[in-house]
């Protein structure tokens, strides 16, 4: 058993949609557990310093822009293969090439407005984790 810990944010079109629950079950049913949740809006220096790695794309400000424009719900997800899991279950980046029942497939809009965010790798997992949780605001 690998048991990991993931970083996931539904977006703002997602809460935006009132869909919060939809998604919330489907994590569940994929045997995810939600260890930790918070519905927070994120200053757009914050969205600057979290997407820091995509500071040189193109849709680099679009998508500050973007998180910051209503709440967000931001959650540790954690289980078997957490990361490599939920990245399955999310979808592809793009809805539009997303497979059929995964959360972006049925609830995002565009490659930007794309419902949902979760960590590449165990490694960016634990620095977007402490990005926004202390160690005691996780119930594992
Ligand atoms: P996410 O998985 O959170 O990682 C970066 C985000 O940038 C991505 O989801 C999208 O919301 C957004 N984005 C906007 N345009 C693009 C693009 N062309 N390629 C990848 N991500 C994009």
């Amino acid at each position: 058993m690998d048991i990991q810990r993931t970083l996931s944010i539904i977006k703002p079109d997602a809460t935006a949609k009132n869909i919060t629950g939809a998604i919330n079950a489907d994590i569940e049913a994929h045997g995810l557990r939600i260890i930790a949740q918070k519905r927070i809006i994120l200053a757009k220096n914050q969205a600057e310093r979290f997407y820091g790695v995509h500071s040189d794309k193109p849709f680099f400000q679009s998508l500050v822009n973007y998180m910051s424009s209503g709440p967000v719900v931001v959650q540790v997800l954690e289980g078997e293969n957490a990361v490599g899991n939920y990245r399955d279950i999310m979808g592809a980046t793009d809805p539009a090439k997303a497979e059929l029942n995964t959360i972006r497939q049925k609830f995002g809009s565009s490659i930007e407005n794309n419902a949902v965010h979760g960590s590449d790798s165990t490694e960016n997992a634990n620095r977007e984790i402490s990005f926004f949780f202390a160690s005691t605001e996780i119930t594992g």
